[in-house]
This record gives structure tokens, sequence and C-alpha cells, in this order.
């Protein structure tokens, strides 16, 4: 092992090599002799993995791209910015609020491939598109402003919300709809949405924090719209 220590120092062994010897030295003494070949083998079998490139991004501003609501725009990020400032701040997309800022209050909620998402805990470089060798697409992002038709058309649970009264001071209001809407849009692919039940809706409102209490016209408004009650002009189609 010390052999090993200095040929590591001088550059002829790697530290993975160093490891490698150090654990197969310790299997060998537990294991006896005759068992010293198999684990050689079995250590010589394993290929160190290629190391992956690595691309330095910031700590200033870099242009990418970001896919918002159907629409590619361009931004200059920093890497620690967050997905619900870069949308406030630099998109002009306030109906994404921050409360907590910390993930527990769930105001930020946006979409991310279409998954509901704390903006607040997402940094804005890990949905945003990078040109360039290594380039990446950007995810697409849904905010509340994107939920409604480009006509202006509500969604039916942004619908259903005012139909139900769902909010009172309206702060936790777009990150409430957007995790109904999320539930409602998967149960509606699955051809599930009349069976939608009451503890479903109160699981996918389990990270939205809504210190007016609205909860239960919220689960009210849910699954009415669900059974095509909403009572709204687009309950429970679209
Ligand atoms: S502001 Fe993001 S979870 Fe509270
Ligand atoms: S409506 Fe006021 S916090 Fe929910």
């Amino acid at each position: 092992m010390v052999a090993a220590m200095a040929d590591s120092d001088s550059g002829g062994v790697s530290r993975r090599g160093f490891l490698i010897q150090s654990g197969t030295g310790s299997a060998a003494s537990l294991l006896g002799a005759a068992s010293l070949p198999a684990v050689r083998s079995s250590a010589q079998a394993a290929p160190a993995p290629a190391a992956a490139p690595i691309t330095e991004i910031g700590p200033g501003p870099v242009p990418v791209q970001l896919q918002v609501n159907g629409k590619t725009v361009a931004a200059r990020i920093e890497p620690r910015d967050t997905l619900a400032h870069v949308l406030r701040e630099q998109l002009g997309l306030s109906g994404t609020k921050i409360g907590c800022d910390r993930g527990a209050c769930g105001a930020c909620t946006v979409w991310v491939d279409g998954i509901p998402t704390p903006a607040c805990m997402t940094l804005a470089l890990d949905v945003a598109g990078t040109a360039g060798k290594g380039g990446r697409a950007a995810r697409p992002v849904t905010t509340i402003e994107g939920l409604s038709t480009a006509q202006g058309t509500l969604h039916p649970v942004q619908d259903a919300f005012v139909a139900h009264d769902a909010l009172q001071c309206g702060f936790c209001t777009p990150g409430m709809v957007m995790s109904c809407a999320a539930l409602y849009e998967r149960k509606r692919s699955q051809g599930q949405l009349a069976a939608l039940s009451e503890g479903e809706v109160r699981e996918a409102i389990a990270g939205n924090l809504c210190r007016c209490g609205t909860y239960p016209h919220v689960v009210r408004a849910m699954l009415s719209t669900a059974k095509g009650t909403g009572n709204g002009k687009n309950g429970g189609s679209r």
C-alpha cells in the first residue's frame, strides 16, 4: 500500500488505481490467498469510466434560450438565478409568485416538462437551452400566463376557481391553479377525469399553502369541473 502511494505521488498510479489496489488488498486478506486471483480479475475487469467533458458556465451572465408558454425567448442569466427570479424580473411574468423562496409554500409553482415544479428551487440554467458544441434544447416551461388559450379562454380549472370563489387574497392562487391544472390534465389524458377523487385533489395541492384557508373551495372547484359541472363557461371542457 505504501509502495502504491509512492507511485501515485510520482504519477504512476491513479487515485482510482490506488483505491482499487487498497480494496483488493483488504479483500484478499479477508478471503485468503486462494481467492486472490478471482478478486484481482474482478477488479481488473472494471474499466475506469471515461471522464465527461466539463463545460464551465458563469459566474457572469450567459446568453441562453428559454421556452416559456410555447415561445422561445432569449435571456441572459447567471448560474445562480432561479427560474422564479428570471420569469418575474427578466420576462415580466409576475403571475408566478415568490412567497418563501425556499420550496415550502408552492406559490411559485410552474410546469417544467408538464410537471408542477417549484420555480424558486429550480435554477434557470437547468431548463435553459444553450447553443454551440454540447448545447442542448430548452425544456418547456408553462406559467399561469400560459394556461389560458391565446384567445384568452381560461383553462377549465381557472374558470372553476372563479365560479367557486376559490381565492381570497389571491397570492397563492397561481401556484394552486398550476398544481390543480396539472392534475386535471393528467386525469383527462388518462380518460379518468370523471373519476377524480377528493383525495387526489388534496394530494395535488399538498405543497400549496393558502393562508386564507380556501382549501374547501379549491377542492369543490376541482371536483365540479372534473365532473363537467364547473359552472363556469368553460367548465369540464376546453
Ligand atoms: S416561493 Fe417557491 S415554494 Fe415558496
Ligand atoms: S387566497 Fe390568500 S393565500 Fe390563498
